[in-house]
């Protein structure tokens, strides 16, 4: 604040000596404004002096009111926050609902009901916990039939994220889903295409919350993202 003054002034008085140049000044003149100068100077770090002296730092102790915090939930949420929620933490909170929307992406090329048809991909009714390439009725790339296994909850999400790095040479071309809550979304609904669903990996429920705000802004960008779709 003072600095502005300063500067102000300072600037004032130059351009002052310069309209005072241009009329030929004399000595008398030039010394008044050196003195005006040097006032300001003195005065200006008078004020500092006396405002320091005025409002002396005054630490504060301690907190008047020291707030208690729970630092272990504090922490586990600190961790999510950082690194983002695991898939177990996002398949606790992930809307089937959701899940149905995303869906739109899967279903030119996958029924989803039972007994339904194959289209460009195999029918996905029961396919947590199903064996990879598993239908008589579909014929699948080779790369798939080779990758073995069933399919997890983590096996789904790595392949849905981008199923061409996780079976190199599947047969399904598409780009992945890179949100994993649109993934837990998808995989919540996927669960539900069975008459035994698979139960979920266990979360602790400490880290719930903060996984449910994540995947509601999530859940907040999808709605947005369908609404342009439609338009
Ligand atoms: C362009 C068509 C296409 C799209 C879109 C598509 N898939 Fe596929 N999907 C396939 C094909 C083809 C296969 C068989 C892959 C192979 O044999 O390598 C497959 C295989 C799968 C499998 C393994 C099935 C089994 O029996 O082992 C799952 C699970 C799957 N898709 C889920 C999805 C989901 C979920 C979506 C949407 C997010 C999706 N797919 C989008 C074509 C598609």
């Amino acid at each position: 604040m003072e600095a502005m003054v300063l500067w102000t002034i300072v600037f004032r008085l130059i351009l002052d000596i310069n309209n005072l140049w241009d009329r030929k000044l004399n000595s008398f003149e030039l010394n008044k404004i050196f003195m005006a100068l040097l006032l300001t100077v003195l005065i200006l770090m008078g004020i500092n002096g006396l405002t320091g002296a005025i409002f002396e730092d005054e630490h504060m102790a301690s907190n008047a009111f020291p707030i208690e915090v729970e630092t272990e939930t504090v922490v586990a949420v600190d961790v999510v926050v950082e690194q983002g929620p695991s898939l177990a933490d996002l398949l606790a909170v992930a809307s089937v609902e959701k899940g149905h929307k995303v869906f739109k992406k899967c279903k030119a090329c996958h029924t989803p009901d039972n007994g339904g048809k194959n289209l460009v991909g195999p029918n996905l009714w029961n396919i947590v916990g199903r064996t990879k390439g598993a239908l008589d009725s579909f014929s699948y790339s080779s790369a798939m039939k080779a990758k073995g296994g069933e399919w997890t909850y983590d096996d789904l999400d790595a392949f849905l994220k981008k199923p061409g790095k996780f079976i190199a040479k599947t047969k399904m071309s598409f780009a992945g889903l890179k949100k994993a809550g649109d993934r837990a979304a998808i995989i919540a609904m996927l669960r539900t295409l069975s008459d035994a669903p698979v139960d979920f990996p266990a979360v602790e429920a400490a880290v719930v919350d903060a996984a449910a705000e994540v995947s509601g802004d999530v859940s907040e960008e999808m709605s947005e993202a369908s609404e342009n779709e439609h338009q």
